[in-house]
């Protein structure tokens, strides 16, 4: 799973050498924000989706905390794309955190104390296995996410992954895929590690921002590509039983992708198989990486400016394609509705 180098504090270094004292200030108390990103193959090389979104957050999660970074948004964006370059990978799950080192054992950590900044790359494939093709059988968590005035759900914080994990665990208890959580209220909020999507009567509907849950990234894609298929969206509270009468489920993030969900608490969702507005989503998000959607939104940060795939192939593209490739767009029809049936 490891690769040959990450960066650590301004430097790339090989793998085994990043290694922290036992006394940082993280370990015991939880105080690390991160994020997790990819890198897809894409025919015009390695790609990072919504890089700079991802660093964005990562800033966003350390001023909750007063964490200070240390770097620029554009040094660790910059930090990022070297680090596929120096492990000259075509894919990979990306991993950059920010914690509180080894500067004294005090809730509060003293001015000054030390912040490390690390970032790994892995070979991770679909993270809820082959249920992103079949559909995952999930249940609704006994735990409850934590309450806004507790821990602040927008910051992805190491801290907030103990209640993930506590609902990961209960569901692989049960034999399930994944979790569910509600809410404070009892209203649907996430998954363990990703957002939710209902679908009823060819309406998307999903929880809003406020229900205590990561405001993801791929969950705000989504809407945009929901936009681009002319799908109907609402952002609302939702009580749990909508999970029991809706067509189609399914859940979204970085390492889950748009995973379909095809069972909530034994009882089946639709016909027990991905629905065609899923169907339709998941290809309008995996068409971003083999081109078959446009990325319209500039969404794709690619890791060489000079593609790999291009420099080995010995045909040369012709002036519309190389347009295209400059420009990120592709010259076939994205997908629609009617296209994907
Ligand atoms: C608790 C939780 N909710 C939602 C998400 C989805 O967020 P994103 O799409 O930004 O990866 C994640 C994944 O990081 C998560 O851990």
């Amino acid at each position: 799973m490891n690769t040959a180098f990450l960066w650590h504090n301004g430097r790339i270094k090989p793998w085994a050498e990043a290694t922290v004292h036992v006394s940082t200030h993280a370990l015991h108390y939880g105080s690390s924000v991160f994020e997790g990103e990819r890198v897809y193959a894409t025919p015009k090389g390695a790609a990072y989706f919504r890089l700079s979104e991802h660093t964005q957050r990562l800033f966003e999660s350390a001023r909750v905390y007063d964490i200070a970074i240390g770097y620029s948004e554009d040094e660790i964006n910059a930090a990022c794309l070297e680090l596929i370059r120096a492990n000259d990978m075509r894919s990979a799950y990306v991993r950059p955190i920010v914690f509180r080192g080894a500067g004294g054992l005090g809730v509060l950590p003293k001015h000054g104390a030390p912040v490390e900044v690390a970032i790994m790359a892995l070979d991770w494939g679909a993270y809820l296995g082959e249920a992103i093709e079949k559909g995952a059988d999930v249940c609704v968590s006994s735990w409850h996410r934590p309450a806004p005035n507790t821990l602040p759900s927008w910051a992805k914080a190491g801290g907030n992954y103990l209640s993930s994990q506590l609902i990961a665990a209960e569901a692989r208890r049960g034999g399930y895929d994944e979790g569910i959580a509600l809410g404070h209220n009892g209203l649907l909020s996430e998954g363990a590690g990703e957002n939710l999507f209902l679908v009823k009567k060819g309406k998307l509907l999903t929880p809003p921002t406020s229900a205590g849950i990561l405001a993801g990234i791929t969950r705000d894609s989504v809407i945009a590509l929901a936009a681009d298929l002319g799908l109907t969206l609402e952002e609302r509270d939702l009580p749990r039983e909508a999970l029991y009468s809706a067509d189609e489920i399914f859940m979204t993030g970085t390492a889950a992708e748009i995973t379909p969900v095809r069972s909530v608490d034994r009882k089946t969702v639709g016909k027990g198989e991905p629905g065609p507005i899923t169907r339709a989503l998941q290809q309008a998000f995996f068409g971003l990486f083999d081109g078959r959607t446009a990325d319209r939104r500039g969404w794709l940060e690619y890791v060489d400016k000079v593609d790999r795939a291009d420099v080995s192939c010995a045909v040369v593209p012709d002036r519309e394609d190389q347009e295209a490739a400059i420009h990120g767009r592709t010259t076939q029809q994205e997908p629609t509705l009617e296209t994907i049936g």
